[in-house]
């Protein structure tokens, strides 16, 4: 079993949600990198395998109401691109690297698993991704048991032209959307769906923005998500309170959202350098939150 854990001590501390500190494994450091009590924000540098097995001992009947997932692609296997004008090479970085597709699908099903557990019984989970590993993600929730409850296409307005003229334009991600199983009684919050999108009914097309210039001052991560994805995906599924997790959490977006929109979180990154980054965006967004000026945000603009 290429997943197995060696688990070596666990201490419990005394913050809020009984998260406490965790002892590292030869696998993973899974230690607290930020954490802010007050406004209910804590980041984990941890391989997620690793810190949510731990979470799963603690926590046997679920704890979060929704997580995101943006796990890598994969698809960082030397292909060619176009950003700002120019043609560069599609790479991401080792996290991004395709191990073959059955490694891909294991890997994918051994996170998803814990996620389901870790999921209160009327949960939801959100995962994004492109064909590189979105239909990996979709065949494994259904082996585990989720019910799937729509397949978002969130669409770039803007996307940079196809180099190798073979293809069409890639324009869009997939985001699933799915419930913990078919028991649960998922929230959706429609009126303020509805409202949002002028009175209409919101439909499963998104078009969205990349991350604008503002998103990004305090450092690049490539595959980073646009806030207003994100406060649209908690507005619909969660309610104020609630306490979100994203195991893959890169630059924080998900866990900007939620302060946005009142809802708790807890992001884990394997990368120390993009935590780095993540803190730094949280600290600004906590910052002017404390004086009383937040940057408005909201769904639907
Ligand atoms: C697609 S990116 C997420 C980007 C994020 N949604 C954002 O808006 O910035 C995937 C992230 O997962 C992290 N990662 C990859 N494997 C991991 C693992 N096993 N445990 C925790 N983090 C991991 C990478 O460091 C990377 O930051």
């Amino acid at each position: 079993m290429r997943y197995k854990m060696h688990k070596e001590r666990l201490v419990i501390g005394n913050d809020p949600l009984g998260f406490g500190v965790f002892e590292k494994t030869k696998l993973s450091p899974n230690q607290s990198f930020f954490r802010n009590d007050e406004r209910c924000i804590w980041l984990y540098h941890a391989n997620c395998l690793e810190l949510m097995d731990l979470l799963i001992e603690k926590f046997p009947d679920g704890k979060f109401d929704m997580i995101f997932a943006d796990p890598p692609y994969f698809l960082s296997n030397g292909g060619i691109t176009c950003h700002a004008g120019r043609m560069v090479k599609v790479d991401k970085g080792d996290w991004d690297r395709s191990r073959g597709p059955e490694f891909n699908h294991e890997f994918n099903s051994e996170w998803l698993r814990r996620c389901q557990k870790l999921l209160k019984p009327n949960g939801t989970i959100w995962v994004s991704g492109t064909h590189h590993v979105i239909h990996s993600v979709g065949y494994a929730m259904q082996q585990i048991g989720y019910k799937i409850l729509n397949d978002i296409t969130w669409e770039k307005p803007n996307p940079p032209p196809n180099l190798a003229c073979r293809y069409f334009t890639h324009s869009t991600e997939t985001i699933i959307w799915s419930a913990k199983t078919d028991k649960s009684k998922h929230v959706f919050n429609y009126k303020l769906m509805k409202s949002i999108n002028g009175g209409k009914q919101m439909k499963s097309v998104w078009r969205i923005l990349p991350p604008k210039g503002e998103e990004k001052t305090f450092g690049k991560h490539p595959t980073q998500k646009p806030i207003e994805l994100l406060i649209r995906c908690i507005q619909a599924s969660t309610n104020e309170g609630d306490l979100i997790l994203d195991p893959f959490s890169g630059s924080g977006t998900t866990g900007i959202a939620a302060l946005h929109t009142k809802r708790r979180y807890v992001g884990i990154d394997i990368s120390k350098d993009f935590l780095q980054v993540s803190k730094k965006r949280i600290n600004e967004v906590i910052d002017n939150l404390s004086a009383g000026s937040p940057r408005r945000l909201k769904a639907g603009h």
